[in-house]
């Protein structure tokens, strides 16, 4: 398919469907190579008479289609283009229609395919027209009656949405399942499952004392993985009925683990389906983060249960209008979990501790995407393929936008606001701007004259907004005024309009606090009251206000907890810095002090590259270092963000133009001069910091430990300190749970190419080589080593447990080596790698091919050699006669 060719999707082309189907009845017969779909559809017409009715499909053979029972001949329907179009005669009706699909051909992972010896299904966005002939669109909302009817041996188990009304043993062999949802629902919420699994459930009441069963399904032997996330479960039905008030509505809420999936997993109502690496974790073969990120993903698709399936989308431009608000809820539930039984300025470290993790996502995935070719708003205006909008500026800042709304209403405002938009809108397909509206109803009653307008334009603008902050000190008056100044320039697309356009100023709630020369937090009065942190609304281009009662020149400290998705310019003293360092009483913006007079140093070092001697690091930054690292206030988990310096990506975008080797260089130079100025004062805290042989869990606190733990190591193995080795060698083969294995193992492989290292992988893999989760870390963590080549790539390609067809694998070998092993990838050989590998995955996955022909979406920014072979491998591909509309869309907008 050719780009010419590929039809643009606007926003403002939204029609409503002109036909209601209150109900639909599914009946399958199950088969890997061949299954066999009837539908029928109850239709009501609702807009004018004489309105043909469209149907999509897609890769499916249509054996007949009935209206009112009488089945049509060629003549009396269409079938063109993906669409079947049947011309009704009366205002309503019944249409059957009978259908074909390959699970066992399909490697797309969309609709019904196959994995391992099992059936699934995938249906958001555009998945269920691979399954059968249907209006696929999200406002088309149906109750499903749904039959599923196959070989008990190979399948055992058939599981749709809703609840089970009964089973039976066929006259012909089969078995059969009849499901039924109660809720009306849009297609790509529609799932079933088919195979043999293994099942952890558990009963409970919930707060208006129904009772509901909750399930986890995943594959048989793999059953004892499966108590955190039921427990993960458990946690998110209370927190949401505790935290928003919103109660689970079905009596069974099942979720099924899947070895191929395409994403992190998917809200189907009552049928959640999960790629297996967000299900499965034991202390043996899950690290603490993966426990934190099977908490977060079983959190967020619980939350679509209201924010999603309750209420959904009108159309996909609304994706944020679920997206955004459910990424806020999970990243709201994981701060709460994290901050649970604390209190005071513990609970809020803990929570920071959250909130700079989300932010360090923001900044790597979402700001090169703001200001690269692929720039959209949270809310995109066209498209040509939805899923290539599954994005991090639909996803991370739709969060952020949601989170501001949050900030600037306040938890009981926002809470009234989330009320209100499920009174208004419980059961029915709506806009973002129907959730702005709800929340201005708030604003409204707090803030009599004002409104969201300025607001809104979040929703309409892509592109990250620089806030310049000037402070001005007049001595005299004991006044301090501070002056917020907004620009928001062209971006992606909007580059090539003429005449630019200048874009109007945005609602920007920017959190602000004044410390005195000492580190005290000076009291500010706004807005009749009196606070250390203040909330400064920014609605204009420029806005000034004036603090009084200020004693001497105060050191501001700026968007506290990161109020904003907004890059701050502001001219600052290193001494400023160092002090916002050790005494900042917001526990995000010390990280983000410390983070500055890092980045600071390492853009000097990118500076120097060049030359002979690299410069030695600022001895004021070793000394801030040291200080927090053996502050006893201070957490493990907060100490170990603290004290880790920006990855080689973040230094990379800061780049201009933005140079591969001299990030790397600087990098390691910076973290092996720490490592060499603290080595004392690493293996101390390294060996204060040991975990004892007790019960492993993955509580915020040991996690937090052997978190702290792991960077002290990684510390001394960059410094090459002697006894680093040796350490990592014991850490390795003496752990006791998987964190502790991997921080040996990764010590090892990432600072030493030695014989150890080597040693340390085969045992590795002899040990585990039948967990593919943990097989895919042992690849992740070879493509991402400092001395991987393409050469070695290729050969760990050839090894057998190596899959270009399931995901997470090629995500672990491939995706790992092109986006972050930059010393490897940023080669003409890497670069010749990285487009083959797109054009082959795209024969197999478009969705999967489409994310990896990003890697290099920054390709305009980067020093000439670099430009010019990373625009010849985008040449490339565009060229290849047969790609997918996925690929196609990447690519000619990458090079536009
Ligand atoms: N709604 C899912 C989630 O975020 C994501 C599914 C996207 N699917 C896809 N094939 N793009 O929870
Ligand atoms: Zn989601």
């Amino acid at each position: 398919m050719h780009t010419d060719t590929v039809p643009t999707i606007s926003r403002h082309d939204y029609q409503p469907y002109p036909y209601h189907l209150p109900r639909v009845s599914l009946e399958f017969d199950l088969n890997a190579a061949q299954t066999r779909v009837h539908s029928r559809l109850d239709v009501e017409r609702v807009g004018d008479e004489n309105q043909p009715l469209r149907l999509n499909g897609q890769d499916l053979v249509l054996e007949s289609v009935a209206l009112d029972g009488r089945t049509l001949s060629a003549e009396e329907y269409q079938l063109q283009d993906e669409i079947l179009t049947i011309f009704p005669t009366s205002a309503s009706f019944t249409l059957q229609i009978t259908s074909l699909c390959k699970p066992a051909e399909n490697s797309s992972l969309m609709g019904l395919y196959v994995s391992g010896d099992k059936l699934f299904t995938q249906c958001e966005a555009e998945g269920f027209r691979r399954i059968t002939w249907f209006p696929d669109r999200p406002d088309v909302m149906s109750r499903y009656r749904v039959t599923l009817r196959a070989d008990p041996k190979q399948y055992p188990l058939l599981l749709s949405n809703g609840n089970l009304l009964e089973e039976a043993d066929l006259p012909d062999g089969r078995h059969e399942a009849v499901w039924e949802d109660p809720h009306p629902k849009p297609s790509y919420l529609f799932a079933l499952v088919a195979g043999d699994f293994a099942c952890r459930e558990q009963a409970i009441t919930t707060q208006g004392k129904r009772d509901a069963l909750l399930q986890i399904y995943s594959d048989r032997g793999s059953e004892t993985k499966t108590e955190w996330a039921l427990d993960c479960l458990v946690r998110s039905v209370q927190w949401d009925e505790q935290r928003f008030g919103l109660e689970l509505d079905l009596d069974r809420f099942m979720v099924v683990a899947a070895r191929d999936f395409n994403m992190g997993a998917m809200e189907n109502k009552g049928l959640n389906i999960f790629n297996s690496a967000y299900v499965l974790a034991d202390k043996d073969s899950a690290t603490d983060s993966a426990y934190r990120a099977i908490e977060a993903v079983i959190g967020h698709e619980y939350f679509h249960n209201w924010t999603g399936n309750r209420v959904t989308c009108r159309d996909w431009f609304q994706l944020s209008l679920k997206e955004g608000l459910t990424v806020f809820r999970d990243q709201e539930f994981s701060a709460d979990m994290l901050a649970q039984d604390l209190s005071g300025a513990e609970a809020a470290s803990a929570r920071a501790v959250k909130r700079i993790d989300d932010v360090s996502t923001l900044r790597i995935a979402q700001f090169p995407e703001d200001a690269g070719p692929m720039a959209h708003p949270i809310r995109p205006e066209s498209y040509q393929e939805i899923g290539n909008f599954y994005t991090a500026t639909v996803y991370e800042k739709g969060a952020e936008v949601i989170r501001m709304q949050h900030t600037i209403l306040g938890e009981a405002g926002f809470r009234a606001g989330i009320d209100e938009y499920f009174r208004r809108h419980d059961g029915a397909a709506v806009t973002c701007d129907d959730f702005v509206s709800a929340m201005e109803s708030v604003y409204i009653q707090q803030n009599p004259g004002k409104d969201l307008d300025a607001f809104r334009r979040w929703y309409s603008q892509a592109g990250t907004p620089r806030v310049k902050v000037d402070l001005d000190y007049n001595a005299e008056t004991r006044t301090c005024s501070i002056t917020l100044g907004q620009r928001n320039e062209a971006v992606g697309i909007e580059r090539l309009q003429s005449p630019l356009l200048p874009k109007p100023p945005l609602h920007i709630p920017f959190a602000l606090g004044l410390l005195d020369q000492q580190g005290k937090a000076i009291p500010l009065e706004h807005d009749g009251k009196t606070a250390e942190t203040v909330l400064l609304e920014l609605t204009e281009e420029q806005q000034t206000w004036v603090f009084s009662n200020i004693p001497q020149k105060p050191v501001p400290s700026l968007l506290r907890n990161f109020s904003a998705p907004v890059i701050v310019d502001v001219e600052r003293q290193e001494a400023d810095l160092i002090l916002l360092a050790q005494h900042d009483t917001d526990p995000f913006a010390r990280w983000e002090a410390v983070q500055e007079l890092a980045t600071r140093q390492l853009l000097a070092l990118t500076r120097s590259v060049g030359e002979e001697q690299q410069p030695e690091v600022d001895p004021r930054i070793i000394e801030t270092w040291k200080r927090l690292l053996l502050d006893a206030d201070l957490s493990a988990a907060y100490k170990t963000r603290i004290l880790s310096q920006p990855t080689e990506k973040e230094l990379l975008e800061k780049t201009s133009p933005m140079d591969p080797a001299a990030a790397v260089k600087a990098s390691r130079h910076l973290r092996r001069q720490l490592g060499e100025a603290l080595a004392s004062d690493w293996l101390s805290v390294y060996r204060n910091s040991a975990g004892s042989d007790e019960q492993y869990t993955p509580d915020p606190l040991s996690s937090g430990r052997r978190s702290l733990h792991n960077l002290c190591l990684y510390y001394l193995m960059a410094a090459g300190h002697p006894e680093a080795k040796p350490l990592a060698v014991a850490q390795y083969y003496g752990a006791t749970n998987m964190t502790d294995r991997m921080g040996g193992l990764s010590a090892l492989v990432h600072f030493s190419n030695s014989p150890e290292s080597q040693e340390a992988l085969n045992h590795f893999y002899e040990q585990w080589q039948q967990d593919p989760l943990v097989i895919d870390k042992w690849f992740a963590l070879q493509a991402s080593a400092p001395g991987t080549t393409v050469e070695t790539i290729k050969s760990l390609m050839l090894h057998p447990a190596f899959s270009l067809r399931n995901p997470n694998r090629a995500r672990s070998l491939i995706f790992q080596f092109c986006m972050n092993n930059l010393q490897g990838v940023h080669t003409s050989e890497g670069y010749e790698f990285w487009a083959d590998q797109v054009i082959a995955l795209d024969q197999l996955n478009p969705e999967i091919a489409a994310r990896l022909a990003r890697a290099f979406d920054s390709w305009a920014r980067f020093t000439a050699t670099n430009r010019d072979a990373m625009q010849a491998g985008l040449q490339r591909i565009q060229q290849h006669p047969t790609l997918s509309r996925n690929v196609s869309e990447i690519v000619s907008k990458a090079l536009n």
